[in-house]
Order: structure tokens, then C-alpha cells, then sequence
């Protein structure tokens, strides 16, 4: 894999510094560096992190949410569990079983999970390749080259997702994709007709050289503009008929595979489990050199996500989806520093 040097503080983590020497807290404290790494709905980063002892609490940052787009807090507690998943690589690889206990959705606690650093057991080469990835993995919202993705490796995908109980189906026939673009379609018209979605999702838009959250406009369905021009004509226009055409081109020209998560449920533990088996997937796809972006238009309006679970002949619930395959590298993402993250 092509390492790219990257300028961003957060990312320049230098391995050697694990503190072996130092208590669990400091370890954990020091494992955070990579759970902030982990994608997040509209890199918004919802997370908290509190230590105590030798365990460490995980926390959803309420103050991050999208109140429109995620009103349930479904896309939040997936990042948060993409965190998770995240840690659990690191700590493996500096030599720790991770332990995590999922708090159910029952307890009314911003607290999400508990993570304690439990026997010493060492990294095997596989999951040394993922915690590799964990700097160099990033959402791409490129057209994708047209090259097959091996079954083998969405195969290896869909067991690493099925160790968290999450069920990963992989598409790509190009029957299949029109079925996704065709509620893609659907669903994309239907959030640019509300004035609300337009204003939420382009107050999350962020210069690249402006804060340590938010998104790039780039890459975006007719949106490759400079970000504030593109939050100008978010805010004031309803652009859904160019982006719903631009995201079916994308989905069907420039996506080699496309993957859903589903899972039984649809609560808070079974959105954790989501995250964490993102995590694997997306740092599994980036050591074999490929990259990854969301399409979450039709998982967003809720009434469309039964609709995607039979495109694809699931009785689960659909909870994210992805696209699959290989394009030159983007700017990478900011991240706040890791001491922004502690209560
Ligand atoms: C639950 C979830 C939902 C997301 N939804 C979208 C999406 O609808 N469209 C998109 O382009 N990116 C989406 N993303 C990707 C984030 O925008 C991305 O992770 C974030 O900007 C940080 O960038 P990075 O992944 O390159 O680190 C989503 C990520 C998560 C975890």
C-alpha cells in the first residue's frame, strides 16, 4: 500500500510512543488517537471518551447530532461504534485483547460502551494489516475505476462483518445496481425537496482549510465546487433532479460493488455492532488498495429501507451502504486532537 504523508496532527501518531510502561488508563488514552480516525456521518465526530481506573467509557456527543437527517440517532451511534471497531484493531495490535461491553439501549446514559484492555495476546499479521490501514483509510467519493472487485476479498468482508453479528451483502450485477440507483433516485429527490435537509447538510459543508469537522464539498453529486459556493447553492436551490443524475451514474458507471449492512434489529446495540463492523470492512478494503463511500440516501428516508432490504432479498434491516473499488487518493479528512475528545 502507498503510504501518503499527511499534515493533519491528529493522523501523525507515532506507534513507537505506546505507553507499555504506563497504566491502562494511559494505554487507553493513547488507543483513542486511533478511534478518532474512524469515519463518521458527515464527519461530525460524535464522541466522547471518559476514563476511569482501568476502564474507559464511550460516549455519544449529542451536540453533534444531525437533528434532521438523524433524528433516532441511528448514523451517530454507527460512527461511535466505528470508533470502537477501530480501538478494538489498535489494541489488538499493541498486544491487548480488548474487552467491550455494549450498554443496551435501555439505560438512559449518553454512555454507549465500556472498554477495558483485558490479556496480552499477540497481533497476528491480519490484524496487522488493518491497523495499518487505520491512518491511511478515507471515504472517496471519486468514480471508481472500472475493475472488478474479488469475490474473495467481499467474501473476507462479509465474514469480518459477521464476527459482530451484522449480515454484509455484496452486489455487482448491473441489474442490481439500477435497483439501488433507481431508490437512490427516489430518495434524493425526495431530501433536496426539503428546504431543512438542504440547510443541515450544507451547514455540515467545511472549507478544507477551515475547522477540524465537516466535509469537503468535494466529490459530491453536482456539488464539485469550491465548499462555500456549494453551500450558497444548497441552501437557496433545489439541485435533487442534476444530483439524483449524478449519483446514478456514479452508482452505475464508476461502482464496481456495492455492499449493504443489515442487522435483525434496529436499536442501539445493533448500531454499535454496525460501526464496528464498518470499521473492519472499510480498513480491510484499504489494505487491499481500495477504496469505499457511502450511499445512504435510501437508508436516510426511512420509509425506503424495507424497499432496500428486498432489493436485495434481506429480511434484516438496512443500516449502511457502501460503494466499492479503486481511485486515485483524496484530501484526507481533519480530525479535532484527541484531548478535545476526554470530558
Ligand atoms: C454512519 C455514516 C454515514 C455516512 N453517510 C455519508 C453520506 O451519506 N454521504 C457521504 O458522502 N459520506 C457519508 N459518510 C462518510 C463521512 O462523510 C466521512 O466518514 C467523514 O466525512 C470523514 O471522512 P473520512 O471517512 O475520509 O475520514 C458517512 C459515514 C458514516 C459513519
Amino acid at each position: 500500500m502507498k503510504v501518503i504523508r499527511v499534515k493533519d496532527d491528529s493522523r501523525n501518531i507515532a506507534e513507537a510512543d505506546f505507553p507499555y510502561s504506563m497504566d491502562k488508563a494511559e494505554q487507553l488514552r493513547f488507543l483513542v488517537n486511533y478511534a478518532i480516525q474512524a469515519p463518521s456521518n458527515h464527519n461530525s465526530q460524535p464522541w466522547k471518551f471518559s476514563i476511569h481506573d482501568d476502564s474507559m467509557d464511550v460516549m455519544i456527543d449529542k451536540s453533534r447530532m444531525l437533528s434532521f437527517i438523524d433524528p433516532h440517532l441511528r448514523q451517530l451511534k454507527i460512527s461511535c461504534g466505528a470508533a470502537i471497531g477501530n480501538l478494538e484493531v489498535a489494541a489488538k495490535h499493541f498486544g491487548f485483547e480488548p474487552i467491550v461491553k455494549i450498554c443496551s439501549h435501555k439505560a438512559d446514559t449518553d454512555v454507549v460502551a465500556t472498554i477495558t484492555l483485558g490479556n496480552k495476546v499477540p497481533d497476528d499479521p491480519h490484524n496487522s494489516r488493518l491497523f495499518n490501514a487505520i491512518i491511511q483509510r478515507q471515504t472517496n467519493r471519486r468514480f471508481f475505476v472500472d475493475k472488478p472487485v474479488a469475490t474473495p476479498l467481499l467474501e473476507v468482508c462479509k465474514n469480518l462483518a459477521a464476527e459482530c453479528a451484522v449480515e454484509f451483502t455484496y452486489l455487482t450485477s448491473q441489474e442490481d445496481k439500477k435497483r439501488v440507483a433507481n431508490l437512490s433516485e427516489v430518495a434524493i429527490r425526495h431530501q433536496h425537496n426539503q428546504p431543512w435537509f438542504r440547510r443541515e447538510f450544507s451547514s455540515r459543508l467545511r472549507r478544507h482549510t477551515s475547522g477540524k469537522t465537516g466535509m469537503s464539498s468535494f466529490g459530491f453529486a453536482s456539488l464539485n465546487l469550491p465548499t462555500p459556493v456549494a453551500r450558497f447553492v444548497m441552501d437557496l436551490f433545489n439541485n435533487g433532479k442534476s444530483s439524483a443524475k449524478f449519483n446514478r451514474r456514479k452508482i452505475l458507471q464508476g461502482s464496481p460493488a456495492i455492499a449493504i449492512f443489515t442487522t435483525e434489529v434496529d436499536e442501539q446495540e445493533a448500531w454499535l455492532n454496525t460501526g464496528r463492523a464498518l470499521s473492519l470492512v472499510l480498513l480491510e478494503l484499504c489494505s487491499e488498495g481500495l477504496s469505499a463511500s457511502f450511499l445512504h440516501q435510501a437508508i436516510e428516508v426511512e420509509h425506503l429501507r424495507p424497499q432496500l432490504a428486498k432489493t436485495i432479498s434481506s429480511r434484516g434491516i438496512s443500516q449502511v451502504m457502501i460503494r466499492i473499488g479503486e481511485a486515485p487518493r483524496v484530501k484526507p479528512s481533519k480530525r479535532r486532537n484527541v484531548d478535545e475528545v476526554f470530558v
